[in-house]
């Protein structure tokens, strides 16, 4: 085999995950999944799961990754010893591969309201209009078109793979390295102006004054899968990367370095959007148009609100790259492994799938969209499957791989080296895997396919 890149810096590998972690599931799906279910209840399910499922599955997941040194689908063989587990890791390249054809054209909407954004269309309103209305058929328009938010996808998944094409230490690394500080910066602004809007006390209490009375099996499972959504876990993003860490370095300090930082992104992402929302008396409960439709006519209220909307919409661009760079890794590392073909010719194959695949995520939100299944768009299904099936799947069965069979012992193993010996602590967050991950999420998920609401 040939000598496989390794990342060159614990700073790298941190910004790498971090940037894999923090996307569109920190400030476009937390906001309106928060919204949606409750706010702070919600919100606290979810704290509870990113350090007592989160956490713990993201040091198994780079530990699996740098023991096997593999793709995310052989790792699973290689940790099982035995072949059959291979079908867990295919799952979470198949669950990847279908998120990457909506993620990118999501990100696609995003670049277009960034341009329409920097060269002013966006706010073209007469001011007889009513904004509400204007700002939906902004985004009817867009959405229920063909060509536009395919050629704004495409961008998307182009600057992507020229990335991906690199390589690991050149590409992934440089580029996370340069676009996270960037990221925080164009944060640190928004909220600082957030802060100062007469709505930042109420969204305050609605994100964290919890109301219990409206937690359903399907609400935690919900808060479940974002928060592994969020964290890029059950889908072998963790463990790709995790196979280009050297032995060198300190994997729980990582996994605790990433979970915090994408923890903290989302909460902000929460401060950042509920007050406007408040201040300008706008639905929380909008759902995934929220930052397309309900953002936009606070920006238009907002004094300089246009270039809040080019600074916001570019920080989202900044995080849905780094986060498709992650999913485009996954699957280009498993093409290399299994042909043999240069990175190159891997990563535009895999760009080629993925497009068709947004092409057809596209056609079902525009052309398309009166072939529903249950309500549902091709889109919606793909988000509801994933985040609620193949995702809490492969992670209930990552527990059991790293808990039941690999063991404890080895994975205590592999931690320690280039780190610290284990502690009492550290010993309780493995049995975690064994005795309350798995156990958890498949009596939510029975309860849910149950329909069980109460
Ligand atoms: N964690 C990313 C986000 O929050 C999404 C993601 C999923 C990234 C799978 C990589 C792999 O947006």
């Amino acid at each position: 085999m040939k000598n496989r890149d390794t990342f060159s810096s614990q700073i790298g590998i941190v910004a790498a995950s971090a940037g894999s972690a923090i996307g569109l599931g920190n400030i476009w799906r937390f906001p309106y999944m928060a919204g949606k279910n409750g706010g702070s209840a919600f919100i606290i399910i979810y704290l509870v799961a990113i350090i007592l499922m989160g956490y713990p599955l993201v040091y198994t997941e780079f530990a699996m990754g740098r023991r096997a040194k593999t793709n995310a689908v052989d790792t699973f063989g290689i940790i099982g010893g035995k072949k059959t587990w291979n079908s867990v890791g295919f799952l979470a390249v198949l669950t990847v591969f279908l998120i990457s054809t909506f993620y990118m054209m999501i990100t696609g909407w995003v670049i277009y309201y960034f341009y329409h954004s920097l060269t002013g269309g966006l706010y073209h309103i007469s001011p007889s209009t009513d904004s509400v209305t204007y700002f939906k058929s902004v985004f009817t328009h867009m959405s229920s078109s063909m060509g536009i938010p395919l050629i704004f996808s495409m961008i998307a998944i182009y600057i992507t793979a020229l990335i991906n094409s690199i390589g690991i230490k050149e590409g992934v690394e440089k580029y996370s390295k340069i676009m996270m500080p960037v990221l925080l910066v164009l944060f640190i602004i928004l909220i600082g102006y957030s802060t100062t809007l007469p709505g930042f006390s109420q969204s305050m209490t609605f994100l964290f004054k919890p109301d219990f009375s409206v937690v359903t099996p399907a609400v935690i499972i919900g808060a479940i899968g974002q928060a592994f959504f969020s964290l890029s876990l059950g889908m072998g993003a963790l463990i790709t990367y995790g196979s280009y860490i050297s032995k060198t370095e300190n994997i729980r300090k990582i996994a605790k370095q990433v979970t915090f930082a994408d923890t903290a992104i989302a909460l902000f992402s929460g401060l950042l959007i509920f007050p406007a929302v408040f201040t300008y008396n706008l639905e929380p409960t909008a759902g995934p148009s929220l930052i397309f439709i309900s953002l936009p006519q606070v920006f238009l209220k907002m004094p300089g609100g246009r270039w809040f909307s080019v600074l916001f919409f570019l920080l989202v661009i900044v995080a849905a790259i780094t986060s498709l760079v992650s999913m485009l890794e996954i699957l280009i590392t498993y093409t290399i492994e299994k042909t043999n073909w240069t990175r190159k010719t891997s990563t535009w194959v895999i760009v080629f799938l993925t497009t068709i695949g947004g092409a057809i995520n596209i056609a079902g939100e525009g052309p398309l969209s009166f072939v529903q299944i249950g309500g549902r768009t091709i889109f919606d299904w793909l988000d509801y499957l994933t985040n609620n099936i193949t995702i809490p799947l492969v992670a209930v069965l990552t527990a059991i791989l790293a808990g039941w069979v690999w063991k404890n012992v080895h994975l205590n193993k592999e931690l320690e080296i280039g780190g610290t010996p284990s502690t009492m602590l550290d010993h309780q967050f493995n049995s975690i895997l064994k005795w309350l991950i798995p156990p958890t999420i498949i009596i939510l998920m029975i309860a849910l396919i149950l329909g069980i609401e109460a």
